[in-house]
């Protein structure tokens, strides 16, 4: 059914395939640029991966500013404000983020400091504040999961509160995405399964949230149907390289899905754990996907049915509950079979949550913004009890 309204908004040029990283000089000179700040973090360094950017820009004449490496997990208000105030000294008129959703959203985050004329990140938080255009930005995901790289959302965060903080704005969206299977061939096993978790947490969480809608549903499709022929095979060989550009492909259309749609309970949950215990997004939504859908099912017993279809399960007639029960065992076998292959924690403690941080996880996420896009409502003790059976 088309809702009554909706909105669908992505205004990203994206490269993808073999190479790509080669056209960013050409791309940086169409977009009126001289000089990149690349954004990247130590763990893209040691893994050799600025050296296919260095590459690209010593046969061009645009110029590398510098090379800011100091991204920390999960970006950082300290850090973001550190690389505003590089940018303008070194005078970079781009930033080239190169690196996983910590490293583009770091970008993201400073980008919004430089634009809107501020010192401080906290200055300016919420949606829609950002009131000046940024800084052409382009983003290149050297993991395939967040889709930063195509959305209006930069997650940051807050070493003050320690909590993870979400902007969100149309200004937020990167100029160009570009997907180059050389960028993710070095992930290792177990973060090609978490990450691909994210992806595949967008895709569902934007198939089946209040604000889900015909356009966003196609990408949301789309990208499950890409995770569930890609996403073993990548964990299984990362040297696969027909399924690394499936996979950086599945994160970019999941990300165009929920950038429109949003998410829902699964990544409160998530961006709470991720705040209270650093535990990684990746992982946190692989452990809390299967109990978010039991949740929802309920309420929305058809849209999470059709997801069986997508994940590769045969439509037998049942009832949508019947059927939605089928997805949640799909996604439950999905995370077994990559728990096998690369030892990805699927219960929260074995991904090392200590039992008394559940109820300072559970008031963080029933703060949290994602949840609003939920199709259930969540209190404090249905949290908690959410919590419990993932532990
Ligand atoms: N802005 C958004 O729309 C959005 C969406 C979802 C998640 N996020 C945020 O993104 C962050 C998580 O990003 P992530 O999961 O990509 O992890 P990440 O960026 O924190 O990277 C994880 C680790 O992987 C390493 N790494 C990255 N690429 C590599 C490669 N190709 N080879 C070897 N090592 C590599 C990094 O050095 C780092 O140590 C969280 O803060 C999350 O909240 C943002
Ligand atoms: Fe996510």
């Amino acid at each position: 059914m088309i809702p009554s309204y909706y909105q669908h908004f992505c205004p990203v040029k994206i490269l993808s395939g073999n190479k790509a990283v080669s056209n960013i000089p050409f791309e940086m000179n169409a977009m009126g640029c001289k000089k990149a700040m690349i954004v990247t973090d130590k763990g893209v360094i040691d893994a050799g991966l600025i050296n296919i950017v260095k590459e690209a820009f010593a046969d061009s004449d645009r110029q590398i500013g510098y090379i800011f490496d100091e991204t920390p997990p999960d970006s950082s208000n300290r850090m973001v404000n550190k690389l505003a105030k590089l940018f303008e000294k070194l005078s970079c008129d781009c930033f080239v983020a190169v690196g996983g959703g910590s490293a583009l959203d770091t970008a993201k985050g400073a980008n919004i400091v430089v634009s809107e004329g501020t010192d401080d990140i906290l200055k300016l938080q919420g949606n829609e504040i950002i009131k000046k255009d940024l800084k052409p930005m382009i983003a290149v995901p050297t993991t395939s999961g967040t889709g930063s790289e195509v959305t209006k959302v930069a997650v940051i965060y807050n070493e003050e509160k320690n909590l993870k903080m979400s902007f969100v704005s149309d200004k937020l969206y990167p100029r160009i995405a570009v997907l180059d299977p050389r960028m993710t061939m070095t992930v290792p096993s177990k973060l090609t399964a978490a990450t691909g978790m994210d992806a595949l947490t967008h895709a569902i969480e934007a198939y089946t949230c209040i604000q889900k809608n015909p356009i966003d549903d196609i990408f949301a499709r789309a990208a499950i149907e890409l995770v569930r022929k890609y996403l073993v095979r990548a964990t299984e060989n990362g040297s696969d390289d027909e399924a690394r550009l499936g996979m950086a492909n599945a994160s970019l259309f999941a990300g165009i899905a929920f950038s429109n749609s949003m998410v829902g309970m699964v990544h409160s949950l998530a961006h709470a754990a991720g705040g209270v215990c650093h535990l990684p997004h990746g992982i946190a939504n692989a452990i809390f996907l299967p109990y978010g859908l039991e949740y929802n099912i309920a309420k929305v017993p058809q849209s999470i049915a059709e997801i069986s279809g997508m994940l590769g399960g045969s439509i037998d007639y049942m009832e949508p509950e019947e059927q939605a029960s089928v997805t949640v065992s799909m996604v439950k076998n999905l995370l077994k079979k990559l728990n096998r292959i690369s030892g990805l924690p699927i219960r929260l403690k074995d991904a090392g949550v200590a039992e008394d941080k559940l109820p300072a996880i559970a008031k963080a996420a029933i703060n949290d913004g994602s949840l609003v896009f939920n199709p259930v409502e969540m209190d404090y003790e249905e949290a908690l009890s959410v919590l419990k059976r993932a532990y």
